[in-house]
């Protein structure tokens, strides 16, 4: 019986940290995830599960587990596939990867902003249409960033980093979280608090950096896009349930934003059929981490968290309470 069990292969120099956790049963997607009735088969008895944002970690998987099961090193910052609370409830560790992602999710998010600004993927897929075109004072404006205001729905450690960029391009910050940053962290951000209502009709980029939770879930709602600007944009590397795609869709043909750039999915993978044909719609497939480095830091980084957690030490990177 394996004593670990991963639910999809990472990279090469991660899958080699995993030499000496005992015997490793991997599963090979993609293209999908591990299926649900096979994920609670082959979690039977292992003492570590080394998981991904795909796999919801809950009570009937922690049955299916047993009493075996230590630690689930999350290979993800965020958590909300799994019940924390529940694992806590049966003496089970989790960990996340926090930190080692947060440049290149921040370097996403503007990517995201950019494009959607200045109407990038727009003018990449016009070309590709062989369209005869000629230079025109009139064609495909998008909006200025400098001396604009950049809204921050969640400004922690991926929100701050996203803050830090735009002074670079001589925008103002405001933000929102449950609670004020301390002036330490807020001064050389020039970041200022706002409600989230006043945020959003404040700023000219919204870029959402928030966890799931049940009060962040469809936070973008048709009455948020009602308050945006026309000429607003909304980019989200976060969670996608965050934003609701077919309010989004709505929004966007009604002209109540310019655009929207987004990393995450409502369904994911499935992407909502109402922006497939939207031009003012710039996607990319969950791509926030996906640089070389950064693929490899957490790998290595959930490695770790899974073998002090296996080794009954305290990993690094524990959420339980
Ligand atoms: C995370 O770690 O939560 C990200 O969404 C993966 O890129």
């Amino acid at each position: 019986m394996p004593d670990v069990l991963v639910t999809r292969r990472m990279v090469d120099a991660a899958m080699s940290a995993l030499t000496g956790l005992g015997e490793v049963d991997v599963y090979e997607g993609p293209p999908t995830a591990i299926p649900r009735a096979e994920l609670l088969t082959r979690v039977a008895g292992v003492r570590g599960l080394l998981a991904l944002l795909t796999e919801r970690v809950d009570a009937e998987l922690l049955d299916a587990a047993g009493p075996s099961l230590r630690i689930v090193a999350n290979h993800a910052v965020g958590v909300d596939n799994i019940d924390i609370a529940e694992c806590t409830r049966r003496g089970v560790l989790v960990t996340n990867t926090p930190d080692v992602l947060t440049e290149a999710t921040a370097d996403l998010a503007w990517a995201l902003i950019l494009a959607c600004v200045r109407r990038i993927a727009e003018g990449d897929r016009f070309l590709r249409t062989a369209t005869p075109w000629i230079w025109d004072p009139r064609m495909m404006l998008g909006h200025d960033l400098y001396g604009r205001v950049i809204g921050i729905v969640g400004c922690g450690r991926i929100g701050q980093a996203t803050a830090r960029r735009a002074l670079g391009f001589g925008m103002r910050v405001v933000y929102h979280n449950s609670r004020p940053l301390p002036p330490e962290v807020a001064g050389p951000l020039g970041a200022t608090w706002r409600s989230f209502d006043d945020l959003i009709a404040e700023s000219d980029v919204v870029s959402v950096h928030c966890p799931l939770t049940p009060s962040t879930r469809h936070l973008f709602d048709a009455a948020a896009f009602a308050r945006m600007k026309p000429t607003a944009v909304l980019v989200n590397t976060a969670r996608g349930p965050v934003v609701d795609e077919l309010a989004l869709a709505k929004a966007l043909r009604a002209g109540e934003i310019f655009a929207a750039g987004l990393d995450v999915f409502e369904r994911e993978p499935e992407v909502e059929a109402e922006l497939l044909d939207l031009d003012a719609v710039t996607m990319v497939p969950h791509l926030g981490s996906a640089t070389v480095g950064t693929r490899e830091a957490m790998g290595l980084r959930a490695v770790q968290n899974l073998a002090a957690g296996l080794a009954g030490a305290r990993p690094r990177d524990l959420l339980n309470p």
